[in-house]
């Protein structure tokens, strides 16, 4: 049976291996489809002294992916890191402990759930548009930014029952303002060769510590103020609250510290790619205009005087929006692949053969479907058109993404909002637009010029 070392490895450093070239950029995912196209779909790189298996077969995909918690689990390297920081949560618990966690997120993503929850998404909607309104029309608007705080308001309120009103404190210091700095340390960490933070703290290691600390103080007043509330039998209304909840009715005790690591794991998960995601669509809008008009065109329809969606049945008839945010997923995945780790020995499929895997190798899944993404065009996702592959985007099996409805949810309503009350133009001024991937994959240097056309 073949094994990791048989597979083809594009070439690499001595001792350092594949790391720096990967690190190089900060465009891993590029550099991982350049040597998809040279080596095949799956290949191996070195990162350090280990081998890492590179994958885009959707046959050893779908296995690893769906062998979890057992056979496979995220990368033991990736899930130190987080707990190190004391982020210990649902994206890298395991076992049963992994269970806990799903059991108390899962109802409340729920669509049902997030029904209930829209009046929150169409308040942050609010926010954000009075505040690009209030911007001069040739301003240019630093979007991601923006979106950033958008996504953490709402996952915040989700997660906590707490309005953290980020989205109209755009220069006022704040948690808003930190927060993000945790998946670039998580990042940084993790594919630094020495674990430098346990002798010394770089500046971004301190801006880091501080944010955990804000962000520990205010999770442990909820807390304390959830556990009230649920030994007073109240109904949950948020994902701390069924934390608390769980373990009140007989689950594993809930310390506070528990309930931090939880909690700042779900705001991160729950902030970055989405805010991506839609930053990408305001790029993809700003460069096909006839894209956005036709956006315009329907939700004058849907939407008429009113300015954004503001209930879920006006936002289900906006299925061309739908396939905006879809098309976005597809030409620019925010989570462009996934680190796991064989959890055992294991073998998985290699064409006509298997592969041995030995426990302990790491696999880093590619997630998109392998085909050049081409044209943006939307029309791809709507009924009757020809079918696309089978997306992978929020991974898959018994660990996928809880917070893909919530996430396509706030993506249509931010698509519907943006294009129904402005044009949406690209500021160039400053360069042509990059991208940087940490936990997720953002566009750089994104500036547009939002000129509104309605009052
Ligand atoms: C466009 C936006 C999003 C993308 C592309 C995305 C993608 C992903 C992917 C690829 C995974 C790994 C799945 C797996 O291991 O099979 C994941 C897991 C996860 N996502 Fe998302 N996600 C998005 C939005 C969100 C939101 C809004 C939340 C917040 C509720 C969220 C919370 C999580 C959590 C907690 C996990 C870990 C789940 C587990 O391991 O059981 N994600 N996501």
């Amino acid at each position: 049976m073949p094994t990791v070392a048989d597979l083809p490895e594009p070439p690499g450093l001595p001792v350092l291996g594949h790391g720096p070239a990967l690190a190089r950029g900060g465009t891993m995912h590029r550099t991982l489809y350049r040597w998809r196209k040279q080596f095949g779909s799956t290949y191996r790189v070195r990162l350090g002294p280990a081998s890492a298996v590179v994958t885009s077969a959707t046959d050893v995909i779908d296995m690893v992916l769906r062998e979890r918690p057992g056979t496979f689990r995220r990368a033991g390297y990736l899930s130190d890191v987080i707990d190190e920081l004391g982020g210990h949560g649902l994206f890298n618990a395991e076992g049963d402990d992994w269970r806990r966690l799903r059991r108390s997120a899962v109802p409340g993503l729920s669509v049902a759930s997030l029904r209930d929850a829209f009046a929150t998404m169409v308040r942050s909607t609010g926010r954000l548009r009075d505040q690009w309104k209030t911007g001069r029309p040739d301003e240019r608007v630093e979007v991601l930014d923006d979106l950033m705080r958008y996504t953490l308001e709402v996952i915040g309120s989700l997660t906590l029952g707490h309005d953290l009103d980020a989205v109209r404190r755009p220069q006022e210091d704040g948690l808003h303002q930190r927060l993000p700095l945790i998946a670039s340390t998580v990042v940084r960490r993790m594919y630094s060769p020495l674990p430098y933070w346990r002798l010394f703290r770089l500046p971004a290691d301190r801006r880091t510590d501080s944010a955990l600390a804000e962000a520990g103080e205010l999770i442990a007043e909820r807390y304390a103020d959830a556990r009230q509330r649920m030994s007073a039998s109240e109904a949950p209304t948020c994902y701390l609250d069924s934390l608390v909840k769980d373990s009140l009715d007989g689950g594993e005790p809930l310390m506070e510290r528990d309930a931090v690591g939880a909690v700042v794991n779900m705001l991160v998960a729950g902030e970055d790619n989405t805010a991506a995601q839609v930053a990408w669509a305001m790029y993809h809008l700003a460069s096909y205009p006839e894209v956005q008009a036709k956006v315009r065109a329907k939700t004058a329809d849907v939407l008429g005087d009113q300015p954004f969606p503001a209930d879920a049945a006006s936002l289900a008839r906006l299925s061309y929006v739908e396939a905006v945010a879809k098309e976005t997923t597809r030409v620019s995945p925010p989570s462009p692949y996934i680190i796991m780790e064989a959890a055992e020995d294991t073998a998985v499929p290699h064409g006509t053969e298997s592969l041995r895997v030995d426990a302990g190798t790491v696999l880093i899944l590619l997630l998109d479907d392998g085909t050049e993404p081409g044209q943006f065009r939307p029309e791809r996702h709507l009924p009757g058109a020809a079918p696309v592959p089978a997306s992978r985007q929020f991974g898959g099996g018994p660990r996928l993404c809880p917070g893909r409805n919530l996430a396509l949810i706030e993506s249509m309503l931010l698509i519907a909002m943006v294009c129904h009350n402005f044009t949406i133009e690209l500021d160039t001024s400053r360069g042509p637009v990059g991208e940087r991937v940490t936990l997720s994959v953002f566009p750089t240097n994104l500036g547009v010029r939002l000129r509104p056309h309605r009052s």
